[in-house]
């Protein structure tokens, strides 16, 4: 059974072969043939074959779904009351974490699942057709396991982070949380898994720490992805290119050197703006990246702590008007680029043979996503061909 969409009046496919031949391949009048899950037809109305249902989208604009590479959705609890004491100027500090890592413990698989059900609805709902779910939230063998066993039930892009920062009681023993992190916790995780992910940062595990752990879930058949350069420069964004990590993230604080050795490797830079702004913290300029040739994904960093969020839009919206990126390079960045640092090739793009995920927008362009901040446009949602319940 085929579908062809038409009346879309404008079409991103981010296919530089197509339309206005700029990244985002942009159609004017344009229509789509899905055959299943895939996309069969892309291009412009005039020209599409025949198809046996016809959906005609009435002017509306159409971009490839939203590839969300970075989100931590296996929690439990609130921390409202530590964002209001950051927006009454407390500092953010990574030993926030071990609030949620207590009330996750205390948590049963039902309550999890349930807030996992209502963060990954919210993310579809606003236009995200592929999402990364993390762990790091329970830090002992058993949890973390849990974390990555519940998760797999929403996505195939699990990431291992049980160093997202030394529990509390190992405070006085961070060597042996690293033992336990490379040993049987990466022993029970590694078959949840794709990724795995170490919090760089002042505050959780140093490059050394990192280092080590890395190379052990490589070991374990685990490719990395870095949290780095959050809270302050280190040395954890030029280790993630070293390694050739998928992709580093934050990137808050990059320095000059970090810029230079992510255009000469193979990591793509990941920015988070839901947390420069969840944390007040100071906004990256997107245009030191792009300009020295820098692959740039966009994610919501969707957290408890530093970036409640699950709206790609919203980060896109920020990402335009505070990190200086072009709503077009910002589009691109949350599709394209998100399917990149995931070493996706079947997503992030409306192309022959490529999943027939996308969203549909109440607006005659994209650009609104930047231009209409906080207005909820995302219409529908084709998820693998099939429209989405609202
Ligand atoms: O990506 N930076 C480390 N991890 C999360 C924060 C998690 C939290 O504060 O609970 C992040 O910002
Ligand atoms: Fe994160």
């Amino acid at each position: 059974m085929t579908t062809l969409y038409t009346g879309i009046g404008e079409l991103v496919t981010n296919d530089p072969g197509l339309g206005d031949g700029s990244p985002l391949g942009v159609v004017t009048d344009g229509a789509l043939i899905v055959d299943d899950d895939r996309i069969a037809w892309v291009g412009q109305r005039a020209h599409a074959p025949a198809a046996d249902i016809r959906v005609d989208l009435d002017g509306a604009s159409v971009i490839p779904g939203f590839v969300d590479s970075h989100a931590h959705l296996v929690f439990a609890g609130d921390r409202s009351a530590e964002f209001a004491a950051r927006m009454s100027g407390q500092p953010y500090r990574a030993g926030g974490i071990t609030t949620t890592v207590a009330a996750t413990r205390a948590a049963d698989d039902a309550t999890l699942t349930r807030g996992l059900a209502k963060l990954t609805a919210e993310l579809v709902r606003g236009g995200v057709t592929t999402f990364e779910i993390k762990s790091g939230y329970g830090l002992t063998v058993a949890e973390e396991a849990r974390a990555l066993r519940l998760a797999r039930a929403f996505t195939t892009e699990t990431t291992y982070l049980g160093a997202h920062v030394v529990p509390p009681e190992f405070a006085d023993d961070r060597a042996a949380y690293v033992d336990l992190v490379v040993g049987p916790m990466l022993d029970a995780c590694a078959p949840l898994a794709r990724w795995i992910d170490v919090f760089c940062d002042r505050g959780a595990f140093d490059v050394d720490e990192t280092r080590t752990i890395v190379a052990a879930g490589m070991d374990a058949g685990l490719v990395p992805r870095l949290h780095a350069g959050q809270l302050e420069p280190g040395d954890g964004i030029r280790l993630a290119v070293d390694v050739g990590a998928a992709s580093v993230d934050h990137c808050t604080h990059a320095t000059d050197d970090d810029i230079e050795a992510l255009a000469a490797g193979t990591t793509v830079a990941t920015l988070l703006p839901g947390a420069e702004f969840c944390t007040r913290a100071p906004w990256p300029d997107a245009r030191r990246f792009l300009d020295a040739g820098v692959t740039v994904a966009l994610a919501t960093d969707c957290n408890p702590g530093s970036s409640y969020t699950s709206s790609m839009a919203f980060c896109i919206a920020v990402a335009v008007r505070d990190m200086f990126f072009t709503p077009a390079q910002a589009l691109w960045s949350a599709t394209a680029g998100g399917a990149a640092a995931l070493r996706r090739d079947d997503i992030g793009m409306l192309a022959v043979g490529r999943r027939a995920d996308f969203a549909v927008l109440e607006a005659p362009s994209y650009v609104h996503l930047a231009y209409r901040p906080g207005v909820p446009l995302v219409r529908d949602v084709i998820r693998s061909g099939r429209l989405v319940p609202s």
